[in-house]
């Protein structure tokens, strides 16, 4: 027999284990019963049934509990500084919920002292962390000007390699006369300022922030720069931001509350093609050949704003790729919770709790364009989640519970 990898770790005693890796295990989720999980090196080095396991240098007993693929957050805000706890209330009391809100936090923000944003964005991530997520994209777009844009992202870049220019986000007070200016500005000076710390670019596709030709303009420019591309879309009613994000080719159109069957249509079409990269992880080059354009779904935010929920049932019947995110921002959704944009789907917007797992998992590495992340095959980054519950469907089943007794991200224990 020999010998166990130096540092290598044992997961035994899994009751089921989900794998997202359909060739590995049971079903679209490759689930594996009675399983064990070896990590090497920060890697998925063997997954299987208990009795077959190898050794390891060290073990971890998890009592017949389950383990899931740490959750993908391909979505959240959490540059920020100050509070709109008032303005959720007013909501509540039927006002309804103005992308103006945003002024209030950029205010604010701008205000705030790097280590209070650095302080608030490690808050918040140790917060996902411990409620099982292992990776988080963070967008900027609290700054709207140059330095403070710049200022974001590099504060951004200290908590995630998943950063994202939202220079785009609204137009400030101060160029409320001169939007046109704005816009040279985001795809100039700015967007050279910010791209060096950024993966992505993004921008907020909707009435009362930028239109499609801007948005067009806002997506064209990063590709120039080498940034991938999303987009803010159909959040507040019916618009051109699903057509926009898939023409574009964009990773993924985010919120797709409002849609209509040609929307639904485009993005089935888009979809990323299934399969690639669900054993070993893939090449960059491999993932970005690939392209198409996730439907990246936020409930919470419909949630806290009391917007309808996405149509899910829809674009998951006509063969949409769909992510489940969270949207971490202090207006529209301020929770960092996946465990309840779980509940959330499977409640209100009819996924089946493995639907809405795969998209809080597999689907949010889609969205980023990730193969190493979001499964558990062999050779995926040690990503993990161990769960204080014998299946997964308690994340939905149980809402509001914290579930979450252990999280590995690279191999390494993390909550
Ligand atoms: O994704 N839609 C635009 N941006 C954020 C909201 C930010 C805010 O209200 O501060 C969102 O919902
Ligand atoms: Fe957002």
């Amino acid at each position: 027999m020999t010998a166990p990898a130096p540092g290598s770790l044992l997961i035994d005693g899994i009751g089921s284990l989900v794998t997202n890796a359909p060739g590995t295990g049971e079903g679209a989720l490759g689930v594996i019963a009675r399983a064990a999980l070896v990590v090497e090196q920060g890697r998925v080095a063997w997954t299987g049934p208990s009795a077959h396991a190898p050794d390891a240098d060290a073990r971890v007993d998890a009592a017949g509990r389950c383990v899931i693929p740490g959750f993908v957050d391909s979505h959240s805000h959490i540059v920020f500084a100050g509070d709109r706890g008032r303005e959720f209330a007013a909501r509540m009391a039927g006002r309804p919920y103005e992308a103006g809100g945003i002024r209030t936090t950029v205010a604010a923000t701008r205000a705030a002292t790097d280590a209070e944003l650095l302080g608030t964005a490690e808050r918040l991530l140790r917060e996902a962390r411990t409620q099982g997520t292992t990776t988080l994209e963070v967008k900027s777009g609290y700054g709207l000007s140059t330095a403070e844009e710049e200022r974001c992202l590099r504060v951004a870049a200290r908590v995630t390699d998943e950063t994202t220019f939202l220079g785009a986000h609204v137009v400030p007070a101060e160029y409320a006369d001169d939007p046109a200016g704005y816009l040279d500005l985001v795809t100039g000076p700015m967007l050279e300022a910010c791209a060096p710390h950024s993966r992505w670019i993004d921008v907020f596709c909707e009435r009362g922030a930028f239109d499609a030709d801007a948005a067009r303009r806002v997506l064209a420019a990063g590709r120039r720069a080498g940034l991938g591309a999303r987009v803010h879309g159909n959040q507040s009613g019916p618009g051109p931001g699903v057509r926009v994000a898939v023409e574009a080719g964009a990773a993924s159109v985010d919120h797709c509350t409002h849609l209509d069957p040609g929307d639904i249509d485009a993005l089935a079409s888009a979809a990323p093609a299934e399969g690639v990269g669900e054993g070993a992880g893939g090449s960059a080059t491999e993932a970005t050949a690939r392209g198409g354009t996730v439907a990246t779904l936020l409930p919470g935010v419909d949630f806290a704003t009391r917007q309808p929920y996405p149509p899910a049932r829809a674009l998951l019947d006509a063969g949409a790729a769909v992510a489940l995110a969270t949207d971490c921002n202090p207006g529209s959704c301020f929770t960092s919770s996946m465990a309840f944009c779980i509940a959330l789907a499977v409640r209100e917007m009819r996924m089946t709790p493995d639907e809405a797992l795969h998209a809080a998992t597999r689907g949010g590495a889609r969205a980023l364009r990730r193969t190493d992340i979001g499964h558990l095959g062999t050779g995926a980054r040690a990503d993990l989640t161990l769960l204080d519950a014998p299946d997964p469907v308690y994340l939905a089943y149980r809402p509001g519970v914290p579930l979450v007794a252990a999280v590995w991200k690279d191999g390494e224990l993390v909550a």
